[in-house]
Formats: C-alpha cells, sequence, structure tokens
C-alpha cells in the first residue's frame, strides 16, 4: 500500500506525515561516525529517537557496535528485524518482564542494567533457571537522580554482587546524565558533563579495585558525546536525537547537528481571520518540549485540539491558503516518532524510501 508513495514528490504525500530529509539525516549519521573514527570511543545509537530497526540498521553499516533501547517492548521489536545486540538502558523488573527477557536472550544478545541488588538476585534466577548468561551494567546515578546507584563506593559494591551471581555476568557500567543534554551553553555543558563523569569515573575505579574490569561504560547522548572524546576509560556513548535533532535540541549551543525531521500537514480550514487550522494537533505532534516551529520562520503553531493545530502570522493577509502545506518542525523527535507508523525519507523533493515505526508505542 505504502510503496505508492516510492518516487511521489513530497507535495502529493498525505498528511500529516512525518518526513526525514535523507540528505541531512546522512550527514548526521557521518557526522556522528566520523566522530567515533577520530576519538575511539564507540558509538551504541539509542533507538528511542527512531524505534525502528530500518533506521538501527544505517546505524549499524556506519560502524555503531550496537543499539540501546529504552524498554524492552523495543528491544524485542528491534531483535524481530535482525538487530541482535541491544542494550535495554532501562531497569527490567518483575516476573512478566523478566520471562520476556530470557526469552530474548535466547534468541539475541541482550544488556541489561540493574541498580538493585534484589532486582540482579531476580535476574539472576531465571537466568541460571533458563541456562542463559546475562551481560549486566550498573547503572550509576551521575546527577540525573532518577535511576542508578549512587556512585564510588555503592557502585562497586553492587558490581561485586552482580559478578557473584550465576547466570549473569557483570559487564561495566552505565550513567546517563540526561539532565545536561539540553543545557543551551556549551561551556556550561562541558563542566558538567564532566563533573558527571568525574563521579562515574569513580565508580569504575571502585569496581576495578575489587578486581572487577569494566568492560563496558557507556555514557552521554547527543548534547555531551563531544566532551568524552579523550576520555579512554569510557568506551561508548548512546546518543539518540542526533539524527533527526528537533528545534529544542536546535536550540542547544554547538551540537553540530541538524535538523533532518518534520511533519507535513495541511491547511483544512481558513474560517478565522486570525488562523489557519492544520490537520495537526496533540495526537500527530507533541508540546513537552515547547511548541514546534514553523518551518520558513513566518508562522508560529499552536496545538487546537486532539486532531487540529492554528498558525498564525503577525500579518493575517499572509496566512496560507486552504489545502496549502505547512511544515512543522517538531519541539521533540522521540515522542512525536512515537506517533506515527511511517517515516517518509526525502531527497530532492521525492519520497525514496518508506521506514516503518514498529516499536511505536512499545512502552513495556
Ligand atoms: C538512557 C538514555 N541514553 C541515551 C539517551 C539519548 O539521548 P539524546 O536523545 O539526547 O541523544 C536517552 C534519551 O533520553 C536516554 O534516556
Amino acid at each position: 500500500l505504502l510503496g505508492r508513495w516510492l518516487g511521489a514528490p513530497v507535495e502529493e504525500l498525505d498528511t500529516p506525515a512525518l518526513i526525514v530529509d535523507l540528505d541531512v539525516f546522512e550527514r548526521n549519521l557521518a557526522r556522528m561516525a566520523d566522530w567515533s573514527r577520530r576519538t575511539g570511543r564507540a558509538v551504541r545509537p539509542h533507538a528511542k529517537a527512531h524505534k525502528s530497526p530500518y533506521v538501527a540498521r544505517r546505524q549499524l553499516e556506519l560502524g555503531a557496535i550496537g543499539i540501546t533501547c529504552s524498554k524492552l517492548g523495543e528491544a524485542e521489536v528491534l531483535v524481530a528485524g535482525g538487530v541482535l545486540d541491544v542494550l535495554i538502558s532501562s531497569e527490567v523488573v518483575g516476573p512478566a518482564k523478566i520471562a520476556r527477557l530470557i526469552a530474548l536472550a535466547r534468541q539475541a544478545r541482550p544488556i541489561v542494567v540493574v541498580d538493585d541488588a534484589a532486582n540482579a538476585e531476580a535476574l539472576s534466577r531465571a537466568a541460571s533457571a533458563a541456562g542463559v548468561r546475562l551481560p549486566v551494567l550498573v547503572e550509576v546515578n551521575v546527577g540525573q537522580n532518577r535511576c542508578g546507584v549512587e556512585p564510588g563506593e555503592p557502585a562497586g559494591e553492587l558490581a561485586a554482587r552482580v559478578a557473584s551471581l550465576p547466570g549473569l555476568r557483570f559487564a561495566g557500567l552505565q550513567g546517563y546524565e540526561g539532565n545536561l543534554q539540553h543545557v543551551r551553553s556549551l561551556e556550561e555543558r562541558r563542566q558538567r558533563c564532566l563533573t558527571s563523569m568525574d563521579l562515574l569515573d569513580r565508580s569504575r575505579r571502585a569496581v576495578n579495585a575489587r578486581g572487577l574490569a569494566t568492560e563496558i561504560v557507556t555514557t552521554c547522548g547527543t548534547g555531551t558525546h563531544q566532551f568524552v572524546g579523550d576520555l579512554d576509560w569510557v568506551t561508548e556513548v548512546q546518543p539518540g536525537s542526533y539524527i533527526w535533532m528537533d528545534c529544542d535540541y536546535l536550540a542547544v549551543e554547538g551540537t553540530g547537528y541538524e535538523g533532518a525531521l518534520s511533519l507535513v500537514t495541511t491547511v483544512v480550514s481558513r474560517q478565522r481571520a486570525d488562523a489557519a487550522v492544520v490537520d495537526a494537533g496533540w495526537k500527530s505532534i507533541t508540546i513537552e518540549s515547547g511548541m514546534p516551529q514553523v518551518k520558513g520562520g513566518l508562522f508560529t503553531y499552536a496545538p487546537a485540539g486532539d486532531e487540529h493545530g492554528k498558525i498564525s502570522a503577525p500579518d493575517p493577509a499572509q496566512l496560507p491558503a486552504l489545502g496549502a502545506r505547512v511544515e512543522l518542525i517538531p519541539s521533540h523527535c522521540d515522542t512525536t516518532v512515537n506517533l506515527h507508523d511511517h517515516l517518509f525519507a526525502v531527497r530532492a523533493g521525492r519520497v525514496e524510501a518508506v521506514w516503518p515505526i514498529p516499536a511505536r508505542g512499545r512502552v513495556q
């Protein structure tokens, strides 16, 4: 059904349609791959931004060492799509999820994170009973104050506990400073990132002091990876948004990545003098990170319900006519992608590929 869009001019796409500028997307991929080559830090891109094995495979082709995902459900979709090296960056807790994790470990190579000894013990019992050995990272709180054991000795203690448990293999540390990714100033972001990295390094030393190797130390996203290029104990980074960027991230100083994602909408009503109404509201584009920007800079967007948005202009005479296209730049790429079934990949004004987003909605 979707094949009919291949080769079509972008103006003909039905809307709302999430589109990717392929030239920009490929430049973003190449930029990250180049950074990795130059610095020797591996990249395990986060699939939470795209939720699609199609995009993951492009990242792997360019040298990514595996894929990170937030939820087990995302990992299951990636594995079904042939992506077998998956790091699940959120704790897997409870019998239902652990059973699914073990099933996944029989067909692929998942890596899990823990921040609690009881959870590690539950994973150990399930893995031992199934005869599988799960690689486990200890998650460290490096400043986000969300998940993760406290840095230093608590991290070392949990690592030793994991290493002592049958069915588990202690593989290293995860310490993600999600609180810093959108700090606007480059210098402030750098300073605060290096403070977080000190906490991670202290944790690594506490682990190593117990005779345990940290084969993996994973950290950083799009906004901060550039600061750890010369920290040789950081083995890898897990950026997600760099492939698309969104207008919130585009306002962050000095990331170097370009906007590749937009939502094409259509003006469906012109009954108000002060606004053009488009066919995209809360169910098509998210606003928790601020308002989407209207491409071109002339207009502004505000949601007007589940399925509608209002386009305003300083001079209402400039408002687009009924049937006109209006392109929005999402303010939060991850949650906007999660609302759509497909990404339309566009080059030189034509649809070159249609990528399904099969992990959308996979929050379990
Ligand atoms: C654990 C973890 N790692 C990496 C990322 C990727 O971050 P970004 O999209 O800012 O590159 C996220 C994003 O929320 C995350 O939660």
